[in-house]
């Protein structure tokens, strides 16, 4: 039997979390088991649900609730429809989808990955992330699940040599040195119309081709980005490989991009066998994986390192910056919170991710930091980077460019908003309508 599950609660900001799994890496969290059937009419131990139509499933549905401003609804519509713990549907091109409602769902999720459930992508993002002709990649695709966990397990061990929170410290002058210079440059000049989510996009863009692959090129960060904008755009439109369509052009743009990544790493590679291994210093996830073997003493060969680094940039590419966006669209419209942030002149994460379910957040529309207080929330309510063994693993990364981000907006600037009554949309990441321009405003000393 074929299940295939994805986590959500039912709050906007948790979908929008969950949704980020689907873009950026990476975003979605998918969990399968073998299906049996594929009549209209499930059998009887099939969730509720449907699966609309064929191949795009409710894909259309789901984005343009999405663009509507409102994708929790999709959730809650079916919920209500089907059955408010569990729904089968269809997207980006899988009909076996089941999605999992609740902190009991999360809980189970994050408990029993690997053991009940593992992760799993839909088949429309194989074509965009998977490096065609490649044996070993292929090989696993379609190889058992034992092979993938362990698989799985070996490049996140691997990665999160580079991004866990005491390696990744040692890039804050780093993440400090790139925010200054990107506030004075690109912030300050354009004080009376910023507008943030550009900004904060490439920012967080530069930094992580920086950290992730010590390209600091102008130009060829721009080529990237584009590229990259176009493989998100892609990987949320409807599936149809054919020439125009977005998911075409992400097809195309992601092999440039693997194709450029691995000119990239040949390079680096004979740097790197140029010198004595122990004066190696390591400024980079890339030079981190051509460098660092696995347990068994084994290197990644150069089209995983290329699809690997993909990977960590599409999922770390709105997110960071979304945050960003709305830390400082919170702050403007509650100056009181702007003023603590600056006195204790350290910001908070979590101050931005609220959970917008009355039943766990009373009153979840309220900017309210201060509900992270104390105990916090109850467990598994507020997963804003997921949990469990998938856990993301560019969280400390995410935290620290915030975090370091904040600090040297907030020391040097105050800011209003432009457009007071700004819409959120989702595409599929919730993002102000108009990219929220605001008004810088310098300290007096
Ligand atoms: C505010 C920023 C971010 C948020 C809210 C976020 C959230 C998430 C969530 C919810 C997941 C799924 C976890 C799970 O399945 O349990 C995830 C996965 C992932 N994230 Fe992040 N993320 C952020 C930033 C980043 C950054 C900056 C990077 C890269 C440097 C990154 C890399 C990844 C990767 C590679 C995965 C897939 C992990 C796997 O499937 O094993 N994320 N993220």
């Amino acid at each position: 039997m074929d299940l295939f599950v994805f986590t959500s609660t039912l709050s906007p900001t948790l979908l929008y979390t969950s949704l980020c799994l689907v873009i950026f890496t990476i975003l979605f969290l998918f969990f399968t088991t073998k299906s049996s059937s594929k009549n209209s009419t499930p059998p009887p131990k099939l969730p509720p649900g449907k699966t609309g139509w064929p191949i795009i499933g409710e894909t259309l549905d789901l984005l343009l609730i999405g663009r509507k401003g409102h994708p929790e609804n999709f959730l809650h519509d079916r919920m209500q429809r089907h059955c408010p713990d569990i729904f089968r549907t269809s997207l980006f091109g899988d009909s076996k989808m089941t999605f999992f409602c609740g902190p009991t769902a999360h809980k189970f999720l994050f408990t029993n990955e690997n053991k009940l459930v593992g992760a799993w992508w839909p088949k429309s993002f194989n074509k965009i992330f998977l490096s065609e002709g490649t044996s070993a990649l292929n090989s696993l695709a379609t190889s058992s699940a034992s092979v993938q966990v362990e698989e799985s397990k070996r490049v996140r061990n691997l990665i999160s040599g580079f991004l866990k929170r005491d390696a990744i410290q040692k890039y804050i002058p780093v993440m400090d040195a790139v925010a200054k210079h990107h506030i004075e440059n690109e912030w300050a000049p354009k004080g009376d119309n910023v507008v943030v989510i550009d900004m904060a996009k490439k920012f967080t863009f530069e930094l992580a081709c920086q950290l992730l692959l010590n390209v600091t090129d102008s130009k060829q960060v721009a080529k990237f980005d584009d590229r990259f904008r176009n493989v998100i755009a892609g990987m949320m439109s409807v599936p149809i490989d054919f020439p125009g369509t977005s998911f075409n052009r992400a097809i195309k743009d992601a092999n440039l991009i693997r194709k450029e990544l691995l000119t990239l790493i040949k390079e680096r590679k004979m740097a790197v066998q140029q010198k004595n291994k122990d004066s190696i210093i390591i400024r980079d996830l890339l030079s981190h994986l051509l460098v660092t073997p696995d347990e068994d003493g084994k290197l990644m060969n150069d089209v995983e390192i290329a699809d690997k680094i993909v990977g960590q940039l599409i999922a770390g590419y709105d997110t960071a910056s979304t945050t960003i966006t709305f830390i400082l669209k919170y702050l403007a419209e509650n100056p009181h919170f702007y003023d603590e942030v600056f006195k204790a002149n350290v910001t908070c994460w979590s101050v931005h991710s609220t959970h917008k379910n009355p039943a766990f957040f009373p009153n979840p529309e309220k900017f309210d930091p201060t509900r992270f207080e104390g105990d916090g929330p109850l467990p598994f309510t507020f997963v804003p980077f997921g949990g469990g063994p998938r856990m993301c693993p560019g969280k400390e990364y995410a935290r620290l460019v915030i975090l370091v981000f904040m600090h040297n907006l907030v020391t040097r600037f105050k800011w209003s908003k432009l457009i007071p009554n700004d819409k959120i949309i989702f595409k599929p990441v919730p993002f102000p309508e108009g990219g929220l321009p605001i008004c810088l405003h310098p300290h007096k000393n």
